[in-house]
């Protein structure tokens, strides 16, 4: 058997995060974009970097995750997968890419694995998304599920609130969460729900659950990186803690920069050549 520290340093696939699971051992997630934060992260010891949809909020200044495109997707991907040694990294398909249409998603799927590098996919929705997320499973492209708020979904939710407070929607969750590890989903993330009914899904399904607002009980928590770091200090639901303040530390390293280069005090005479 695999000592703690080799496991940690092992590349993480789609299956060690089920071992996981199976071992009791919490998953650490984030969101990244970009190379550098990918690097960073990383080397932290974050087990799966989500490329998530949510870069068209944090990267382009969308209000809602819809106008973010698979090419803008594949480009913020490409860069995450040259960061990353170790995490497994996952990349959103994005609205519009696979509802209503298998065709459709497998082959936003097949570009997505061809044109990054990524592990696996990960997309939004249950009963209604089954032969998409057939159609992909079916050609070998390991398949993150995503059920509770989906935020591609928001329009016809009406906001970002809490999901799945009744009775029936808390049922169709259960129901949907145990088709999608029947389809042979390797993980479901679990966003903005009750954390009773988190724990009551991570306690049927043999895959991991990955909360986000859902409470301590799931196998894993993911956050959106910017957010986490406190570089959106606007943004702070009940569910979001600041581990840093970034945006702070980015705000006086800048001001200082205007400053010694209005006051000619940068460059030095020893940063000239
Ligand atoms: O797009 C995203 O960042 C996500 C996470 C919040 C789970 O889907």
């Amino acid at each position: 058997m695999s000592t703690y520290t080799e496991q940690s340093r092992r590349k993480v696939t789609t299956t060690r995060i089920r071992e996981m699971k199976a071992a009791g051992e919490k998953i650490a997630c984030l969101t990244a974009y970009d190379f550098t934060m990918a690097r960073l992260v990383d080397a932290a010891g974050v087990d799966f970097i989500l490329v998530g949809d949510s870069a068209a909020n944090v990267m382009m200044g969308y209000e809602t995750t819809l106008p973010i495109s698979l090419d803008d997707m594949i480009t913020f991907a490409r860069g995450v997968v040259r960061g990353v040694e170790r995490a497994l990294v996952v990349v959103d398909l994005p609205f519009g890419y696979y509802q209503g249409c298998p065709d459709k998603a497998l082959e936003s799927a097949v570009r997505i694995m061809k044109e990054t590098g990524a592990s696996a996919v990960k997309l939004e929705g249950g009963a209604e998304i089954r032969e998409s997320v057939e159609r992909i499973l079916a050609a070998g492209i390991p398949v993150c599920a995503h059920l509770g708020l989906t935020p591609q979904s928001v329009n016809q939710f009406g906001g970002y609130g809490v999901r799945a407070k009744g009775d029936s929607e808390a049922r169709k969750l259960i129901e949907n969460a145990e088709l999608l590890q029947d389809l042979g989903c390797f993980a479901v993330v679990l966003e903005k729900i009750p954390a009773a009914l988190a724990n009551e899904v991570t306690a049927r399904l043999s895959i991991p659950t990955i909360g986000i607002g859902a409470g301590s009980g799931t196998d894993g928590q993911i956050l959106v990186v910017q957010d986490m770091l406190g570089m959106n200090e606007g943004f702070k639901p009940k569910f979001m803690r600041h581990f840093g303040q970034i945006g702070q530390a980015v705000t006086a390293a800048v001001g200082s920069y205007v400053s010694e280069v209005k006051n000619v005090t940068f460059p030095s005479d020893r940063e000239c050549y």
